[in-house]
């Protein structure tokens, strides 16, 4: 080693010449710019992206981890079994090709429609899913407002954290409906459906799927030792006890489904009557001939029953045995606008947000669930902009191949 460059290596001044260097760069635009490359420092990489940062639906998803405890965040994330549904479902939507078409500007798009009713902007609205306070504060009353306030409607679950009867005055000009499961005793099921009403909810919506879930995971950890999850209580009440056939998530109440009850039911309800949880076309026909106003292809966000198909697979042999005579709905694994846009294109009249929503809520309360709501309402846009639909009439089989496996 030359001596000129061992004394550069272990001169003592070198560090203060290295010092000064990065200050000068520092003080420089270059060095500002440079700077600038890597807008998180290292530091920094463990944080989470603001509100104003998040891009699309999956970057709400973490937030939603990091702000709950592990069971709430189980709930909701966990589907049926070895949640075989729970991925098809997401992965249906990759096996469905957009066909280019002629793109228009987005400012030419219109997917305004009046349905059931309802005036809504977009076909894109919030399906009812439990337990909302346990996911945020803002509760139910949170995501009615941020529905609304996205220019959608909202279902409320039966197993709201907060009374319908507080929900449904909270929020000025919004629409709320309200989902129960069927109840045997039919006394019990005019009071139910009287409460809804009462409250204002028009729309009912009466779901028959899930009537033998089973939560392999949560009934793993709960039975063979490890973690211990506990039942998410009711908002202020105990955690239930669950026992028998309960312990596994086969809800033994449930398994006395008939058409007969829906014929009861389609009395007491005057406004439009929605039957969740179709995944047959015969059950579809059924649902119409028994007095559907209209029909939600579910399996419940995979939350039903394993190995069965993906709701957007079941979808277009429903469509077509509909034939038109009722507004199909269609809910399980929407997270983006590219997905409403092929539901909508394989026959659905609009799609419902489950998870995502929740997703919203929990991770910013009402203001994330409606920026995440406005963002997938803005992805659909830009995708009918692409494929060339400037209305949702234009949104059709023509526009998609589907190539199911
Ligand atoms: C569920 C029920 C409550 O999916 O709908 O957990």
């Amino acid at each position: 080693m030359a001596d000129i460059e061992r004394n550069w290596l272990t001169n003592p001044s070198r560090r203060s010449a290295i010092a000064r260097v990065a200050g000068l760069m520092a003080a420089s635009p270059v060095g500002a710019a440079m700077a600038q490359i890597d807008p998180r420092p290292l530091g920094e990489h463990h944080r989470f992206l603001s509100l104003a940062e998040v891009q699309n639906a999956f970057d709400f998803e973490p937030h939603f981890f990091g702000n709950v405890v592990q069971s709430v965040y189980d709930y909701t994330a966990h589907g049926d079994g070895s949640e075989f549904n729970l991925r098809r479902n997401r992965q249906a939507f990759d096996w469905v090709d957009i066909l280019p078409g002629r793109a228009i500007p987005t400012s030419q798009v219109d997917l305004s429609s009046t349905l059931l009713g309802v005036n809504a902007k977009f076909p894109v609205w919030v399906a009812p899913t439990a337990q909302m306070v346990a996911l945020h504060p803002d509760g139910e009353i949170g995501m009615y407002r941020a529905a609304t306030a996205a220019s959608t409607l909202m279902m409320l679950s039966i197993n709201t954290g907060t009374p319908v009867g507080q929900v449904a005055p909270a929020v000025q000009g919004g629409t709320l409906w309200a989902q129960y499961y069927p109840q045997e005793n039919l006394t019990t099921t005019q009071r139910s459906i009287d409460t809804l009403q009462g409250a204002g909810c028009k729309g009912i919506i009466v779901t028959i799927d899930q009537t033998a879930s089973f939560y392999e995971r949560t009934q793993q950890v709960r039975n063979l030792g490890g973690r211990v999850i506990r039942p998410v209580a009711a908002a202020g009440g105990p955690a239930p006890v669950l026992t028998g056939s309960a312990r596994y998530r086969i809800n033994g109440g449930r398994c006395w489904y008939t058409w007969q009850y829906i014929d009861a039911v389609r009395k007491m309800v005057p406004g439009p009557l929605i039957i969740k949880g179709i995944l047959e076309p015969e059950d579809a026909v059924l649902a119409i001939q028994h007095g559907a106003d209209s029909i939600i292809v579910s399996n419940h966000g995979g939350r039903s029953m394993d190995y069965g198909p993906s709701s957007l697979e079941a979808l277009p042999a429903i469509v077509a045995a509909v034939n038109g005579r009722v507004p199909v709905l269609f809910d399980s694994g929407i997270r983006r606008g590219s997905d409403c846009f092929k539901a909508l294109a394989l026959g659905a009249n609009a799609v419902l947000l489950g998870r995502a929503a929740r997703w919203g809520l929990a991770a910013f309360g009402s203001t994330g669930a409606q920026r995440l709501i406005e963002m997938i309402q803005q992805e659909l846009v830009q995708t009918a902009a692409a494929a060339g639909c400037a209305k949702l009439s234009d949104i059709n089989k023509t526009k998609v191949k589907a190539n199911f496996v």
